[in-house]
């Protein structure tokens, strides 16, 4: 089945502006919008988008394409799911979808997995809040003080005790046992078949930005170990790239500018039940780069609210380093006596809450402070802390964060400035010797390369942003004046396609190598000639033609020593010149 007229009539609909702009945040900048990259770490925006094209491209590390390429990419989804999604958002009615054996098995997987994990998710729930069985969950749940309301729209739930509860209940609805084991929600053992994976625990639906069930979090309702359990890695769930809450809560992180990080789900509800709208959790893991980034893209600040214990305090030291490389400000507040976020918040409620937020101090400080109260004094310990800490400070690639970092941890350490920038200078020595050349070569080849193909871009660049004049180069040898073997390619197709069908930038789906897809983006975002001008580009490049053309025949003649011929050939290129001269 052909797709390509949903997908015109999706992107008619939709304004990839409106698409990208829920989770980035973009400025407009000329004719384009431009924001920080959400798929690669960047401090400067080089990810660019273009409402007229309606594509995007990043000119830091190359991704782009159109809004099915930004769902797919942003959500982790195959394309019928991010068909489906678009199509549902936009009030686009789909047929069923068939396509070739292989692909539909992998989309049908996804697709089906989700319906088990919804299905699961309502079993959960319906246990929790009608059944008798459920009744140690909602004992449980009232005596952590969360409300019906919390536990409606988290979605709440309970496992029961036992090895067969929801192996029985997918039973009844026909759903094969096998998928379900590849939902992560039940194990396969040799001899009875399958088991409950999640067995007499409270359970928390983890959600992706779309709403839909990845996977889920139980809690055991006493002392037993281990206290949480989570899904394992399926298709749909990685541990580490997701955060929880995060769908319900990335609005609200961007219009209050910052966003709060907790470690647990308990902390995130009892915080979400007081009004603490912009805040998300780690789900049990260190918190990773792919998180922080995420975060990023609603608001640049950060205050980290992590337990009073010492896994507490080891896990925001370990985020300092991230947050720097994203340059993200960070504050870390450690809360008093023990308390983690949701004792605290429901002993002394908002109003204290609020004004321990106040008081949460730059990551920097902390990290030195931590770092400070574990060396031992004298020499040794300030040399240890200087190799500990230069690591880091290499990482900055922006100087004025050097300057004032080195600037802080000298006032703090009592070191002086200078060593350490010497320190910081030798050790750069030692990296330009290895990896940065390699870098600085790689850019260097790059900005080469744009000047050999220099003209071979403007060309295209007429021809993608005024297909209308692709008429005029038909009949002409055009290959003459384009030495990118690729933009040959791009070209080729763009002439076979035109008058297109829908947006120019179906042709895309014509070529197959990711680089010339990369090349037609490119010079579909960055600024075409003005109108004024058109024409006489056009004219510039028939008349190069022309000129190439000439050349190879005087080429030609000579090597048969053709003198009339040569004779002719130069005036006609004289001819062209004169008229060159004339425009
Ligand atoms: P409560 O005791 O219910 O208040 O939980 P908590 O959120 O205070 O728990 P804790 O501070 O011990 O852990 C914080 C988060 O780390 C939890 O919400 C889980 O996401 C994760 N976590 C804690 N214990 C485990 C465990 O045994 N296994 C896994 N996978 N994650 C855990
Ligand atoms: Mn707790």
């Amino acid at each position: 089945m052909d797709f390509s007229d949903k997908k015109e009539e999706i992107r008619r609909a939709a304004d990839i502006v409106q698409v990208i702009g829920q989770y980035v945040q973009l400025k407009k900048q000329g004719q384009n919008y431009i924001g920080l990259c959400p798929f690669h770490s960047e401090k400067t925006p080089s990810f660019t988008v273009s409402q007229e094209k309606q594509i995007y491209h990043c000119f830091g590390c190359g991704r782009g394409g159109d809004i099915f390429n930004f769902w797919m990419e942003y959500h982790n989804l195959t394309f019928p799911q991010a068909l489906k999604d678009l199509a549902r958002q936009y009030n686009v009615s789909l047929p069923e979808y068939n396509n070739s054996p292989g692909n539909r098995k992998k989309s049908d997987l996804i697709e089906f997995l989700f319906e088990i994990n919804e299905l699961a998710g309502r079993y959960f729930h319906d246990v929790l809040i009608k059944r008798p069985v459920g009744k140690p969950g909602r004992d449980y749940f009232s005596e952590r003080k969360l409300s019906q309301d919390t536990i409606s729209k988290f979605r709440l739930g309970y496992a029961v005790n036992s090895w067969d509860g929801l192996v029985t209940f997918l039973e009844r609805k026909d759903i094969p046992l096998d998928k379900a084991a590849k939902a992560g929600l039940i194990v396969s053992n040799t001899t009875n078949g399958y088991y409950d994976r999640f067995r007499g625990r409270i359970i928390f639906p983890i959600f992706n930005l779309n709403h839909q069930i990845i996977g889920f979090g139980g809690r055991v309702l006493d002392n037993s170990l281990p206290k949480y359990l989570n899904s394992p890695d399926t298709p749909l769930y990685h541990k580490g790239r997701y955060l929880y809450g995060l769908d319900s809560a990335y609005k609200d992180v961007r219009t209050k500018g910052f966003s709060i990080i907790v470690e647990g789900y308990m902390d995130l509800l009892a915080l979400r039940q007081h009004g603490v709208t912009n805040v998300v959790a780690t789900l049990g893991t260190a918190l990773t780069s792919d998180q922080v980034r995420r975060l990023k893209s609603y608001a640049k600040k950060v205050i980290v609210l992590f337990d009073s214990d010492d896994a507490g305090k080891q896990a925001a030291l370990k985020s300092f380093p991230l947050f720097l490389n994203e340059d993200l400000s960070a504050k870390v507040l450690v809360l008093p006596g023990g308390e983690d976020p949701d004792s605290f918040i429901n002993k002394y409620g908002i109003t204290k809450f609020d004004e321990l937020l106040g008081n949460s101090i730059p990551i920097f400080d902390f990290y030195l402070d931590q770092a400070l109260a574990n060396e031992e004094p004298g020499v040794d310990g300030r040399i240890r802390l200087i190799k500990d800490v230069l690591p880091i400070f290499m990482e900055l690639e922006d100087r004025t964060a050097k300057f004032l970092y080195i600037h802080l941890f000298s006032e703090k350490t009592g070191i002086d400035e200078g060593e350490i920038w010497e320190e910081l200078r030798l050790d750069e020595r030692k990296l330009k010797k290895g990896s940065g050349l390699n870098e600085f070569k790689d850019r260097l080849v790059s900005v080469l390369d744009t000047k050999k193909y220099g003209s071979d871009l403007q060309f295209l660049k007429l021809l993608a942003h005024y297909p209308e004049k692709i008429d005029n180069f038909r009949d002409q040898q055009w290959e003459l004046i384009v030495s990118d073997k690729n933009i040959v390619k791009i070209i080729k197709v763009l002439m076979e396609k035109f008058p297109f069908k829908g947006s120019l930038y179906e042709v895309e789906e014509f070529l197959d190598d990711p680089i010339t897809r990369e090349q037609l983006r490119v010079a579909l975002i960055s600024n075409p000639y003005d109108k004024d001008i058109v024409d006489q580009a056009v004219g510039e490049f028939l008349n190069k033609i022309s000129k190439m053309r000439i050349s190879q025949s005087i080429s030609r003649a000579r090597a048969e020593g053709n003198i009339e011929a040569i004779n002719h050939l130069i005036k006609e290129k004289q001819g062209l010149d004169l008229r060159n001269k004339r425009n």
